[in-house]
């Protein structure tokens, strides 16, 4: 089975930071750690709040990192310009609800093809490989390859939320979306909500190429620090896929 890269979303470092302002900690400084453990790829949400990720931290990862740097971004105006001029490797296109703790959904691409296409084919101009972050449902994955991106992210909150029964019927829909999703052309990614406990079902999905994972492992960090956070779960990772 291919390796399964691991992209590190290095945001709350710059949550904890903005709790008091000033410039510690550094997510940029996380971020390097983080190439160093044996990152795939870092990953950064800019809100359109700016709770956690400043335009600033994007210009410096933009130029610190040699892995490649994945902008998670709504689908705006604003967000395209500023993709455009970072020039991420990948940009990875989310819904954004102001009063949401974190992304609570996927992005409904069947639904918003007329919005979602300009910015999609503009990315993907610009050489940037775009990523739709969807629910593991055969409409949005069809949408998805009829708005021409090359990539999607399956969300996994609601098996990482789940227990018992109700785990195996979410993890089903992920297996069964990476499936259709990989038979149809696309690159198909994962993540939210993964944690030690969780990953092992994901990342035994063979058609996965990239796991996007962070809350959990920043958390981790407080109690054994972000390098053997980091390296643990890259272990753990491999070894669902031996
Ligand atoms: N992938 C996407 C598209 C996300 O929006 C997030 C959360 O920012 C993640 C992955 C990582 O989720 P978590 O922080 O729960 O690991």
């Amino acid at each position: 089975m291919s390796k399964l890269r691991l992209g590190v979303n290095i945001d709350h470092v710059a949550t904890v930071r903005n709790a008091r302002g000033g410039d510690n900690p550094d997510p940029v400084r996380a971020a390097i750690l983080a190439q160093d453990a044996g990152a795939d790829g870092i990953t950064a949400h800019l809100r359109e709040d700016r709770r956690h990720i400043s335009d600033d931290d994007i210009a410096r990862l933009a130029q610190s990192l040699t892995i490649p740097l994945n902008l998670e971004m709504a689908a705006t105006d604003e967000m395209l310009q500023i993709a455009l001029k970072a020039r991420p490797h990948a940009a990875c296109i989310v819904p954004e609800k102001r009063e949401e703790r974190t992304t609570e959904g996927g992005i409904d691409a069947a639904g918003q093809h007329i919005r979602l296409q300009p910015i999609v084919t503009e990315l993907g101009a610009a050489g940037i490989r775009v990523s739709m972050f969807i629910e593991a449902d055969r409409r949005q994955l069809d949408a998805s390859k009829a708005l021409g991106a090359p990539v999607v992210e399956l969300h996994t909150g609601a098996y990482a939320h789940a227990t018992g029964a109700a785990r195996d019927t979410e993890l089903k829909k992920i297996q069964d979306a990476a499936a259709y999703g990989a038979s149809i052309g696309l690159e198909v990614h994962a993540g939210h909500g993964l944690t030690y406990e969780n990953v092992k079902p994901i990342a035994a999905i063979a058609q996965l190429r990239e796991l996007n994972i962070g809350h959990f492992l920043i958390g981790e960090a407080v109690f054994i620090g972000l390098e053997h956070s980091i390296r643990t779960m890259r272990r753990l990772m491999d070894e669902a896929r031996t």
